[in-house]
């Protein structure tokens, strides 16, 4: 797993080199299952319950599972790169949130508390610790921030299966759910929103939406918990 999630690192690094006006998503998603083909790994998303692309591309009020498009991103836009690595028959997911050109302030500030949401996340794995910690500790700064946590999806188990047991919401309370045991693989994948939490999908039977058209933000990593620490698969 921690060989998928270099891959899955060196391929976000990549994409922050590609991502600029002009450029499509789609074209970001050829590139990725370009990418994870040269290296010996494939796109575990493509095909997924019928998901048809190697990535997940959420422009603006997409909060995530956008369909890449070949509508050229535009200065100001924010999107989220969501994609899982299989390499070897095991598994990592990681999804980032890149701003194109120049962002707004509120886009910026959105960005930056959703990473830190993500860390202060990340800092909750270790053994001893429950999950109802991880969501506390996420939606105690989102909402100190005056921003919303979405229900609607998780983090989630991980291995050899994209989503296994257990869930992991980003909203809820310290001290409860399941205790996390050294050993443990587990995505923690915040998304935020400027207004209100909640989601609407569109007819696509994926594309997941703001109600109120608000941005939205997203960034994931996959973590091995063990006793001196988590251990951040997806970093390079
Ligand atoms: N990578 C997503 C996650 O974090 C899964 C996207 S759904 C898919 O769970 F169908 F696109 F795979
Ligand atoms: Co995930």
């Amino acid at each position: 797993m921690r060989d998928a999630g270099k891959l899955l690192a060196s391929c976000h690094q990549e994409i922050g080199k590609r991502v600029r006006p002009g450029v499509s998503t789609w074209e970001i998603d050829q590139f990725v299952e370009q990418y994870l083909r040269e290296n010996g790994a494939t796109p575990e998303q493509k095909g997924y319950h019928g998901y048809p692309y190697a990535t997940c591309a959420s422009v603006n009020d997409v909060i995530c599972h956008g369909f890449p498009s070949h509508e050229p991103l535009v200065e100001g836009d924010i999107v989220t790169i969501d994609m899982v690595v299989n390499r070897r028959g095991w598994l990592a997911d990681s999804a980032w949130s890149y701003a194109v050109g120049k962002v707004s302030e509120d886009a910026q500030r959105l960005l930056r508390a959703t990473e830190t949401a993500l860390f202060l996340g990340i800092a909750k794995a270790v053994p001893g610790n429950r999950i109802g910690d991880i969501a506390h500790a996420i939606e105690t700064f989102a909402t100190a921030c005056g921003l919303a946590v979405v229900r609607q999806f998780a983090g989630h188990g991980i291995g050899r299966e994209m989503h296994e047991d257990p869930v992991v919401p980003h909203y809820g309370s310290a001290g409860r759910g399941m205790e996390l045991r050294e050993g443990m693989c587990l995505t923690i994948e915040p998304m935020l929103n400027l207004g209100a939490f909640k989601a609407q999908i569109g007819a696509d039977g994926w594309t997941a939406r703001t109600v109120d058209g608000s941005l939205s933000a997203q960034y994931e990593h996959t973590l091995a918990i063990t006793p001196d620490g988590p251990i951040i698969l997806t970093a390079l």
